[in-house]
């Protein structure tokens, strides 16, 4: 089978094809044959070589979390799924009998990895971490959700975000920013959504955001984002110097939640305004299984439609991937393996 892998970590060039041997599934797993499969940041941090997850010992590596297709065999033991399901894949491995697995939620597991290995003809999965699809729902579209909209759901989750809330998102025009801004939309709530691109921002607009900002000095949003009102909630993947002024803008009692570091992995916080003024801030990982049953339903539901920039196929995985880096994207890029 034809696989998209790594060939080192310069950044895109170092994507390609390569063929190997279609694996098999062995107990408890199933064999994907994979219709769509969509990249997130998190990958091209493997790219860059800037994730403490995949080495160099690794390569050549075969990515890709967010997983849809049809089920074609399955190993002993299954029954959840079987030859002939539409499924997508909750990229969550957890270990089962930490005291989070048991008492939940299963993403704080101490044993906490996802899976990597979409970007091929096929993948073989623990079936267990398999959602079978109701008919209407696509599999290129679902392919979308789940990195992207577990985490933007849990964060709102975290953040208690609620009907009438003004929710701050900083640079929402990517995956999770624009994950954000749909469910934070879904639920009554309002949204300020940040950019570089006015072009971006003006798609933002069309997809629910009800205020947008430009720019890329944090002391100008942060001066835009007060002329609005102080924000109930911080969704924020960017970290860096985004951290301090989300917090500075939030209102007393606020909360910012945290899943990322794009921007930087390091910032300097405000400790009596933090006290004073009783804001939280609280990190956040991924989303749970049962997060993305919901999402697909909400799919299905037509509550909210993933929104795909653009598709690729295979051979193109290096471009999808020069396209992120170039911050090309609005929303999510899905490649068809
Ligand atoms: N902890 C978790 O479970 C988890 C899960 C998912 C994602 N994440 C993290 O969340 C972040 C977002 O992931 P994603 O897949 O949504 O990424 P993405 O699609 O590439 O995000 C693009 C967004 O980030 C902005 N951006 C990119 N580089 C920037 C920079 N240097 N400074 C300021 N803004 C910048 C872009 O702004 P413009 O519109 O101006 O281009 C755009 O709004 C990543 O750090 C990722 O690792 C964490
Ligand atoms: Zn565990």
């Amino acid at each position: 089978m034809n696989v998209a892998a790594f060939t080192g970590f310069g950044g895109p060039e170092d994507v390609a094809v390569r063929e190997i041997d279609t694996p098999g599934p062995g107990n408890g797993e199933a064999m994907i044959d994979v219709h769509a499969c969509a990249i997130n940041r998190h990958d091209l941090w493997i790219l860059e070589g800037d994730s403490a997850m995949v080495g160099s010992e690794e390569l050549p590596f075969v990515t890709g979390l967010d997983v849809a297709g049809v089920v074609r065999t399955v190993g002993d033991g299954v029954k959840s799924v079987s030859a002939g399901d539409r499924v997508v894949l909750c990229p969550n491995q957890t270990c089962g009998v930490c005291r989070f697995c048991r008492d939940g939620p299963e993403n704080l597991c101490e044993q906490f990895s996802l899976f990597h290995g979409g970007l091929a003809e096929h993948a073989v999965v623990n079936a267990d971490r398999l959602v079978t699809l109701p008919e209407s729902v696509e599999t290129t579209a679902v392919a979308a959700v789940p990195t992207a909209y577990m985490t933007a759901l849990h964060m709102l989750r975290r953040a208690d975000v609620g009907p009438g809330d003004l929710v701050l998102i900083p640079g929402a025009t990517g995956g999770v920013g624009v994950a954000a801004t749909q469910l934070v939309d879904a639920v009554g709530a309002r949204s300020i959504g940040t950019s570089t691109s006015a072009a971006k921002l003006d798609r933002l607009s069309g997809i629910g955001a009800d205020f947008t900002i430009k720019g890329n000095d944090t002391e100008t949003i942060g001066d835009a984002v007060a002329n609005i009102g102080a924000p109930d909630a911080v969704l924020n993947h960017l970290g860096g110097e985004y951290t301090e002024m989300g917090l500075s803008v939030l209102r007393r009692g606020g909360r910012m939640v945290i899943c990322g570091r794009t921007a930087g992995g390091r910032s300097e916080i405000d400790i009596p305004e933090l006290f004073l003024d009783h804001k939280h801030v609280i990190g956040s990982t991924m989303g749970t299984q049962k997060d993305l049953q919901t999402l697909v339903q909400l799919l299905a539901d037509a509550t909210f439609e993933p929104v795909i920039d653009d598709e690729y196929e295979l051979s193109d995985t290096d471009q999808a991937f020069a396209d992120m880096q170039n911050r090309d994207i609005f929303g999510k890029l899905v490649v068809h393996p």
